[in-house]
C-alpha cells in the first residue's frame, strides 16, 4: 500500500487525504495544533501535530514515505512566517523524506501579470512581492529534489468562499477601475489534481497550474451570487491599492493539467457555487 504525508491537513488537505484513502493509499496527517488533531481523530486515516518549520521535530518522524504534499498555510502572517512555513518547511521535509516524491503546494499568486493576458507554466513567474518570491524559492528547492509543483488558484467550496463571505457581510465592493479577472478552484478539483499529481511519474521536476476552465471577472461574480441570492450588488467604490501578494489580472490556464487526464468536476465557478457551495449556507 503506497504512504503519504500530507503536511498541513486542513481545508484542502482534509478533502486530498480521503481521496487517497479511497484509491488505497494509507495517509498521515499533519496539523500544527492538537485542536485540529482531534477534530481529525475520527478520520479513517492517522494524524499528528507536527510543525513542519521545526527541523528537529520532522527528523524525528519515523514513518517513511512515497509521496509527502507540502499543504501547509500561514493563514496570512508577515514574509518571515512565508519563509518559516514554506520555505524552512519544504527544506526540513526534503531532508527527512529524501526517498519520496514532493508535491510543493504553491499558488497562481507567483504570477505577477497585470494586464488580463493569458498565462500558461512558461510564462514568466516574477512576483514582486517578497512572499510571493519566498513561495517561489520554496518551488526551486521542491524541482531540484525532483518533486513537483501545483500552482492553486484562489481555493473555494463548501463553507468557504471569500466573494460570497464579503456579499453577505455588505463589504464586497465593485470597483470599476480594478475589476480584475479572478482564477479559482473548487476544493475538490485541487484534491482530485493533488492525488493525480502525487501520484503521476511523468511529473516529477514540473509544474502545473490548478485552476478551473474559466477565470471570472469580479464585478461578474458578484452580480451572479446577488442574482442568485436575491441581494443588492455590492456598491461601487475602490478596492486598497496594495495587497501582500499583490493585485494580479490574469488568465491561468490549466490546459497542461488537462494534459494528464485531469477533468475538473466543476469547471466554473457557477457550477461549483449552484451544485456544491450555495446548498451548503445558510442563506
Ligand atoms: N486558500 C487559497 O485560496 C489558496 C490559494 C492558493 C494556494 N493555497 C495553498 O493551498 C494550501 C492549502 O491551503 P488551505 O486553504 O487548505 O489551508 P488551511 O485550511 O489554512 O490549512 C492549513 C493547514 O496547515 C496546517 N499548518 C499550518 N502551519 C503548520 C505548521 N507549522 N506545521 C504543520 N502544519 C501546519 C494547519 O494546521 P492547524 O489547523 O493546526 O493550524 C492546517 O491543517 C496551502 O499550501 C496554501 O498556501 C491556498
Amino acid at each position: 500500500m503506497p504512504r503519504v504525508l500530507i503536511a498541513g491537513c486542513g481545508y484542502l488537505g482534509e478533502a486530498t487525504a480521503g481521496l487517497f484513502v479511497t484509491r488505497g493509499w494509507q495517509v498521515e496527517g499533519w496539523t500544527r495544533s492538537t485542536e485540529a488533531v482531534q477534530r481529525l481523530s475520527a478520520k479513517s486515516y492517522s494524524a499528528r501535530a507536527v510543525d513542519l518549520s521545526d527541523r528537529a521535530a520532522v527528523m524525528a518522524c519515523k514513518t517513511n514515505f512515497d509521496a509527502v504534499i507540502h499543504c501547509a498555510s500561514t493563514r496570512g502572517g508577515d514574509v518571515d512566517l512565508y519563509r518559516q512555513l514554506y520555505l524552512e518547511g519544504a527544506r526540513n521535509l526534503v531532508a527527512r523524506f529524501t526517498a519520496a516524491k514532493l508535491l510543493f503546494v504553491s499558488s497562481t499568486s507567483v504570477y505577477a501579470q497585470t494586464g488580463g493576458e493569458s498565462v500558461t507554466e512558461e510564462s514568466p513567474a516574477e512576483p514582486t512581492h517578497p512572499a510571493g518570491r519566498v513561495l517561489r524559492e520554496a518551488e526551486q528547492l521542491a524541482l531540484e529534489h525532483d518533486g513537483v509543483v501545483a500552482r492553486l488558484a484562489g481555493i473555494y467550496g463548501p463553507g468557504r468562499s471569500f466573494l460570497l463571505k464579503s456579499l453577505r457581510a455588505g463589504d464586497a465592493v465593485i470597483d470599476p477601475h480594478n475589476d480584475r479577472l479572478l482564477n479559482q478552484i473548487h476544493r475538490d478539483d485541487a484534491a482530485t489534481a493533488l492525488v493525480l499529481l502525487s501520484a503521476q511519474r511523468s511529473t516529477r521536476g514540473e509544474i502545473f497550474n490548478v485552476v478551473d476552465d474559466q477565470p471570472i471577472r469580479q464585478s461578474e461574480c458578484y452580480r451572479w451570487l446577488a442574482a442568485k441570492l436575491n441581494r443588492p450588488l455590492p456598491s461601487v467604490g475602490s478596492l486598497p491599492a496594495k495587497r501582500k501578494r499583490g493585485w494580479s489580472n490574469k488568465q491561468v490556464s490549466n490546459t497542461k493539467l488537462r494534459g494528464l487526464g485531469w477533468v475538473p468536476q466543476y469547471p466554473t465557478f457557477a457550477e461549483g457555487m449552484e451544485n456544491s457551495v450555495l446548498a451548503t449556507y445558510e442563506l
